[in-house]
């Protein structure tokens, strides 16, 4: 397994591009399964994630080719029965669900993996599938969803603690062809969802109010192919910008979209950032200072989850108390015993980190536990004194596209360290 051998102490400078959105490609590329047509989509992020969505397609018998940021698929004969181990690995592939069960009217998937954040179910999916009329059989840890025809509904997705991202995805994606409007209640917010929908309405599909709780959605017979463009990453694009902050450096992220980014930019102004925009490009630097701050993590516009480790790597390095709660995965604290390892003071209190700031991090040997937490242990190591190797970068190659050259070429000493 690869590590990232990483010299820290030196600030970030320069320009960095942001890739196409790992989170709005993968329902897009599930989306590519609802005709027999050709959809070409273009700016897909070359990622470990990618790659297995793009096997899971083929193993259902679509034709898939992904060239230089542009990938194709051709789905013309499909089968709605995944392959099980394929599946059961990356938690994103739950999203092929929807696709299949209103193109087929009958698809089996395995119950997803994917990252260890907590337990990650999947019923507001299928309440959702249900909804629209689907019968719904879970057995020997596979999930099958059939209906004769599906009917729009009113269906209500909120969850206990909000909104479901990839469930609302499903549901619209089965609602796109199913007979009359469906109506989706405090449907999910993120930029995500509304690409996808934007990608399905090149399609051919009826979609309104995507972005906002209420979503309305009119079945058509078919959709056709489409073309479409993925939004920037805003994950990776607040990930450059953590790391531009923590470093004291000064860097500018072309692509990035300031209006995703609302929650993230405040709290990096809070806890010290200078930032700038202009066509087409953010800045970010770091003044020097860093504050503490206090994050509570939240449904879109609220601040992502997704953030929320890359975070407490910045907190660690400002005097005096930061306090960072997580509301959305309850698990997702991996990061603070590794970050402790470099010299942070964390406690974990039920769902909120202590983070007592200011000590200088040391460099030390750490462990990759989730994707986003990987992230966390680079911006870490960026700002610590003498050598960092984060373990297990295979996490991070899941959703950072070439995360060490780009940090090369911002002047960071990182070196990926093949391993066996
Ligand atoms: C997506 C993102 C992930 C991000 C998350 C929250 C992708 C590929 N992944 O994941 O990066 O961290 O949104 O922004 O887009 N829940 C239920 N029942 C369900 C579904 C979810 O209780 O049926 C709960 C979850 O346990 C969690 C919350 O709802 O507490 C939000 O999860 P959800 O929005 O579904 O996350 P994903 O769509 O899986």
């Amino acid at each position: 397994m690869d590590s990232f051998l990483i010299e820290g102490g030196l600030p970030l400078r320069g320009e960095v591009q942001i890739s196409g959105s790992k989170n709005a490609v993968l329902p897009i590329m599930a989306a590519t399964l609802l005709t027999s047509e050709t959809c070409v989509v273009r700016r897909v992020p070359d990622l470990s994630d990618v790659a297995f969505m793009a096997k899971i397609l083929r193993s259902l018998g679509a034709e898939v080719t992904l060239e230089n940021g542009t990938l194709t698929v051709r789905a013309a004969n499909i089968s709605g029965f995944g392959d099980y181990e394929l599946i059961r690995k990356m938690r994103g592939s739950i999203c092929i669900l929807g696709p299949l069960l209103a193109r087929l009217k009958d698809a089996r998937v395995s119950l997803p993996g994917g990252c260890v954040i907590g337990t990650r179910p999947i019923d507001l999916h299928l309440k959702g599938l249900r909804a629209l009329g689907a019968q719904v059989e879970v057995d020997g840890g596979y999930v099958r969803v059939h209906a004769p025809r599906l009917d729009g509904q009113m269906v209500f997705l909120g969850g206990r603690v909000g909104p479901t991202v990839l469930g609302t995805a499903n549901v619209m994606m089965a609602a796109v062809l199913a007979e009359g409007v469906t109506v989706i209640e405090s449907a999910a917010c993120e930029p995500e969802v509304i690409d996808l929908a934007h990608f399905l309405i090149a399609m051919g599909a009826k979609i309104s109010g995507a972005g906002s709780p209420t979503m309305t959605i009119t079945g058509v017979k078919e959709l056709h192919g489409a073309e479409h463009e993925v939004i920037a990453d805003r994950i990776e694009a607040g990930t450059f910008a953590a790391a531009a902050l923590a470093t004291g450096g000064e860097v500018i992220l072309r692509g990035a979209r300031p209006d995703h980014l609302g929650a993230v930019l405040d709290k990096l102004r809070e806890a010290g950032a200078q930032i700038g925009s202009s066509a087409g490009a953010l800045t970010v630097k770091g003044s020097g200072v860093i504050r503490p701050i206090d994050i509570t993590t939240m449904p879109y516009s609220g601040f992502p989850t997704d953030m929320q480790a890359q975070l407490m790597a910045v907190a660690c390095l400002a005097p005096g108390t930061s306090i960072i709660s997580e509301r959305i995965f309850e698990s997702r604290f991996m990061h603070a015993s590794e970050l402790m390892r470099l010299g942070a003071d964390i406690a974990i209190e039920g769902p909120s980190a202590i983070v007592k700031g200011g000590q200088p991090l040391s460099g030390a040997p750490v462990m990759a536990s989730d994707l986003r937490a990987s992230a966390a242990l680079v911006i870490a190591g960026l700002s610590a004194g003498g050598s960092t190797q984060v373990n297990r970068v295979y996490h991070l190659d899941r959703g950072y596209e070439r995360m060490e050259l780009k940090l090369q070429a911002l002047g960071a000493r990182i070196q990926r360290v093949p391993g066996e």
